[in-house]
């Protein structure tokens, strides 16, 4: 380990990998030294961060997958593990934001989301948690939202499968720290991402925002904290501006988002999902 280069010989592994939060991650543990895994479904934004990555003169592996199909989790790791070596970082980034009121959510949406939130993370952990115990050294970082610590109107599913990552988190790090392995959780606040649709719309400036490369800067923050230091497990990370601090913003935004149809009363359906 050298000082410019803290995390290299190690490998990452980024779930949602190509775009916004996790594209960024990806690129600043690379710059940190690290092999990287890139997993999304999206190819070509995938390449292009895979470019990206290996511009810093790391090994790097893009890997296309949708995480949420049967198998895939373990599937992605057992590649990353082949390609690069045993995973030292996880980052489960990869997530559906889909909220709408309890009355009007169908049970396939809250089941993908709890899916694709909940349980993909837990199959991740759970591929790549034993090797980490043995080799007493890894980090999972749990990319969570500010949105888990507060009670907003029309935030579920997505908060509520937060919130459920945040208890995750704090579980697997209290059951391994003293083994080496840490657990944190980042919950950003609002940042500029295709995910955070037009805040403008609602009198919030994108320079109320953070960028990604303000949550990636907490995540390489967090994993070259030195053996004997456990931090977290969870971990804020938001804008100081009032604008996109207030709750009823918050609210006013979740009732904005394209996949819920507030005509019709109900969550509109993501392409691609399964049932
Ligand atoms: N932006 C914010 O204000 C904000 C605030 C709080 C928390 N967060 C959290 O930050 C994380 C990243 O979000 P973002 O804002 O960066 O949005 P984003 O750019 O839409 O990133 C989401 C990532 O997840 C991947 N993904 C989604 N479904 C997937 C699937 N089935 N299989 C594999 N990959 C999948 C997407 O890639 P593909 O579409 O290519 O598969 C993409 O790389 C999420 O966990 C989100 O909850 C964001």
């Amino acid at each position: 380990m050298t000082a410019e280069r803290p995390l290299k010989g190690k490998v990452a592994f980024v779930a949602g990998a190509s775009s916004g939060i996790g594209a960024s991650i990806a690129r600043t543990l690379a710059s940190a030294g690290a092999s990287v895994a890139l997993v999304a479904r999206r190819k070509e934004h995938l390449a292009s961060v895979e470019r990206d990555v290996a511009a810093y003169e790391v090994p790097v592996l893009a890997l296309p997958a949708d995480l949420a199909a049967k198998d895939a989790p373990q599937d992605a790791v057992n590649a990353a593990e082949q390609a690069l070596g045993p995973v030292d970082i996880l980052v489960n980034n990869a997530a559906l934001a889909r909220t709408g009121p309890i009355h009007d959510t169908h049970p396939r949406h809250w089941r993908q989301a709890f899916h694709l939130n909940l349980d993909v993370p837990f199959l991740l952990i759970r591929a790549v948690l034993p090797g980490m115990r043995e080799r007493g050294h890894g980090w999972i970082v749990n990319i969570s939202s500010e949105g888990s610590l507060l009670q907003a109107d029309w935030s579920a599913p997505y908060s509520i499968t937060k919130r459920a990552l945040n208890a995750l988190t704090a579980q697997v790090d209290i059951e391994n720290r003293h083994v080496g392995v840490r657990a944190v959780a980042v919950l950003p606040g609002w940042v500029r991402t295709d995910l955070a649709q037009d805040p403008e719309t609602l009198g919030v400036g994108v320079e109320d925002l953070l960028d990604p490369s303000d949550i990636a800067d907490v995540v390489l923050w967090a994993v070259t904290r030195p053996a004997a230091v456990g931090i977290g497990p969870l971990i804020p990370v938001r804008p100081v501006s009032r604008n996109a601090q207030t709750l009823a913003n918050w609210e006013h935004y979740l009732r904005t988002l394209r996949h819920y149809d507030t005509v019709g009363g109900h969550m509109t359906d993501v392409p691609g999902l399964p049932e």
